[in-house]
């Protein structure tokens, strides 16, 4: 039989914006995401927290028991993730780089040597204080850590390497976490060149589901947060064509967990999760 090739796995961009008046188009209003390459907004526990819980939860129906779900991003967004959080846990990231020299690669792999290595020694402490306290096994055992990372040199090249992963199990959901350069390439899958989307890998690129989990963020008293990053999509096409917004309710099935869809407060901002499908035109 010849060898076959892994079904495309599905892409959810996972993203959290803001509406901001367009730096050169007056009249028209983007999505902020970023500012000074890091977040344009203090600390948000009600969205880091579904981020948290939505990007580790196991997939509702996975082709096969996943050990992990991956996270695509761009090398900045890595490096905006604070030193002793990255790689992030039980998770597997794969950053995009056009590393040429090899250090982006070799910064990565020790960074991710020592997580484990924190991962470990966390493990080691809970198993003793539970065995001590006569509630676990008497033999400390520690589980093979789920964290992993890699460095990719395209986008094109993450999804290959992740489409054969996720046929074998040993990923399950498929999210991309940003920034603006990697949502941008994410977005345009499937889209360049209408001859290339009926053969190949242009083809494969077009099956390919990609969907939209957002959180709106804004500020309760009406102000804005200043961005200099935006989400490449702005709200207006992303209720035109070519997308779809789905309900509170398909959101909650995409994230394994209840989407109202309504306002939450927190602080002086107010959060909102929604959804989006990309649809053929
Ligand atoms: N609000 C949100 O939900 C959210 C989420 C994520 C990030 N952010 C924000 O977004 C900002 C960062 O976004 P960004 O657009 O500046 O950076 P980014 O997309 O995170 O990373 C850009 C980097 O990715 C690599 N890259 C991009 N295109 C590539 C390609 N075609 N092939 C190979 N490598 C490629 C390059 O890395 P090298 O330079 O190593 O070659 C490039 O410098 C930050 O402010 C961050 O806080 C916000």
């Amino acid at each position: 039989m010849p060898p076959t090739t892994p079904l495309p796995v599905p892409i959810t961009l996972i993203v959290a914006t803001t509406p901001h008046p367009s730096p050169s188009q007056a009249g028209k209003t983007l999505l902020g995401i970023g500012l000074n390459g890091t977040l344009p907004w203090p600390r948000i526990k009600t969205d880091m927290s579904f981020f948290a819980r939505v990007t580790a939860r196991a997939p509702p129906t996975p082709r096969v028991p996943a050990r992990a779900n991956a996270l695509i991003m761009g090398r900045k967004t890595y490096d905006s993730v604070p030193l002793k959080l990255r790689p992030l846990g039980k998770r597997v990231s794969v950053v995009i780089s056009r590393d040429v020299g090899g250090e982006v690669r070799e910064r990565v792999g020790r960074e991710l040597g020592e997580k484990r290595e924190r991962e470990r020694e966390a493990a080691v402490a809970k198993a003793k204080q539970s065995a001590e306290s006569g509630q676990g096994e008497k033999r400390v055992e520690v589980e093979e850590s789920k964290t992993d990372a890699f460095v990719s040199s395209s986008l094109e090249d993450a999804l290959q390497t992740l489409d054969s992963a996720a046929e074998k199990g040993d990923v399950g959901s498929v999210y991309v976490i940003g920034g603006a350069e990697i949502y941008g390439a994410s977005l345009r899958l499937g889209l360049d060149g209408a001859a290339s989307a009926r053969t190949g890998e242009g083809k494969k690129a077009a099956q390919r589901k990609v969907r939209i989990v957002m959180t709106d963020v804004e500020k309760l008293d009406g102000g804005l947060f200043e961005c200099d990053t935006f989400f490449p999509v702005d709200g207006e096409e992303l209720t035109g064509e070519g997308w779809r917004k789905v309900s509170a309710q398909e959101v909650t099935k995409w994230v394994g967990e209840e989407v109202t869809g309504e306002w939450i407060e927190e602080g002086d901002v107010k959060v909102r999760m929604a959804g989006y499908e990309r649809v053929d035109v």
